[in-house]
């Protein structure tokens, strides 16, 4: 006989950095729930990230586009789908800055395809379903010196990246307000950790220092993120999935503050001890390049509400969780060469072919 399930979690994007941290904790924190995860394998998804999970019962993985409003009325009528959790999205400045129509496509046009699924499977039900968005802090804008960005932080968002997470953002309030469609919305700062992509900062230094290849810091490396432990972000989001108030958004962020250069001097000096090299060596290789255009000065999130009404808190401390981090790049290199040669991406076309 087919299980039963207390609930039926769709979550989009699991393949991704976020994603699969986020379904690694629900699968094996929640096992009355059954977990589908639908993931377009783009260059960014990559199913070694769940490999410890794939063979449990309550996880599903189907491989789709967001966009397919065919094959979402599908998924939600044949699995009962009473959650979403959203993560999937195209999710890189750079890229966003050389061709905004993909995120256009995937961050809007993806989020109101599943709006609607939402909607049209939910009607006048808000008890028992929920409709979760993940968002990120860039859709506020660039900071000054010393401010920080709070829920009621007005939207100023300034790359094609963040101007397309804040239209969905807009859309997940309007479906809220207008067609009282049982949403939250969380807004996280920089995510660091195992499995993210080597095009974004972290992975990008640590791999090139292996390899000793140059270190690319735009500007004058001046620029502030503030830097979350992936887990802590996946436990942030268990928090607000199950005690979250409809129609509310929360931030969520380190209070890790680091500038550029000295994050990258950081991992420079760590990661020359691992490496046995002479220390400053890696330093050598730091280059100044071209600035982003548009390039964000500061981001930093006050995190007080989830902190006071959830009772979330970051749990890994920078030194420690980057010290992780850079420990995991290194003991999985192979993972790491797998997705700069894309070879995972020809092997998903033959398994699973483009759907
Ligand atoms: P990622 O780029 O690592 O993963 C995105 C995943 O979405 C990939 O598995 C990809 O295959 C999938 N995907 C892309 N387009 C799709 C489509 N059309 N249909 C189905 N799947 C598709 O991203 P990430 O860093 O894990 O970010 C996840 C979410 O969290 C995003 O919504 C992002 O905006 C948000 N966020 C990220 C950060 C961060 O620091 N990485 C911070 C705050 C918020
Ligand atoms: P990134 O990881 O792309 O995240 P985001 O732009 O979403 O904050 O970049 C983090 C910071 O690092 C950002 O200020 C841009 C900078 N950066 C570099 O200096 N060099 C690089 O090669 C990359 C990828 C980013």
């Amino acid at each position: 006989m087919k299980k039963q399930f207390n609930k039926n979690i769709l979550v989009t994007g699991g393949a991704g950095f976020i994603g699969s941290h986020v379904l690694r904790l629900f699968v094996n924190k929640y096992p009355d729930y059954q977990i589908i995860n639908l993931d377009k394998l783009t260059y960014a998804g990559n199913l070694e990230n769940l490999k410890d999970i794939e063979n449990k019962e309550n996880y599903h993985f189907i491989k789709g586009d967001i966009c397919n409003q065919d094959l979402l009325n599908e998924i939600f009528e044949n699995h009962h789908i009473n959650g979403v959790i959203h993560l999937a999205a195209e999710s890189h400045v750079d890229r966003s800055i050389e061709d905004p129509s993909a995120f256009v496509e995937t961050n809007v046009f993806g989020t109101i395809s599943l709006l609607n699924t939402a909607k049209k499977y939910w009607p006048g039900n808000t008890k028992d379903n929920l409709f979760y968005h993940i968002s990120t802090d860039e859709v506020y804008g660039a900071l000054g010196k010393t401010d920080l960005f709070t829920e009621k932080t007005a939207y100023d968002p300034k790359s094609p990246y963040s101007a397309s997470k804040a239209s969905s953002d807009h859309f997940v309030r309007a479906y809220h307000n207008t067609y009282e469609l049982p949403t939250v919305i969380s807004n996280c700062s920089n995510n660091y950790g195992p499995n993210q992509f080597p095009e974004k900062l972290i992975p990008l230094i640590i791999n090139n220092i292996r390899q000793k290849k140059l270190l690319p810091v735009y500007g004058k490396g001046e620029n502030v993120r503030d830097w979350l432990y992936v887990e802590d972000h996946a436990k942030a989001i268990d928090l607000v999935f199950h005690k979250g108030k409809i129609g509310e958004t929360y931030n969520i962020g380190g209070s890790n503050e680091w500038k550029n250069i000295d994050l990258v001097k950081l991992i420079c000096r760590i990661m020359d001890k691992k490496l046995k090299r002479q220390s400053d060596e890696s330093k050598q290789l730091i280059t100044f390049v071209s600035d982003r255009p548009g390039h964000d000065l500061r981001y930093a999130i006050d995190a007080s509400k989830i902190i006071n009404e959830l009772g979330w808190e970051p749990g890994l401390q920078f030194k420690k969780g980057i010290d992780k981090t850079i420990n995991w790049y290194l003991n999985n290199q192979q993972w790491l060469d797998n997705v700069v040669n894309k070879s995972y991406l020809k092997y998903y076309d033959k398994m699973y072919g483009s759907r």
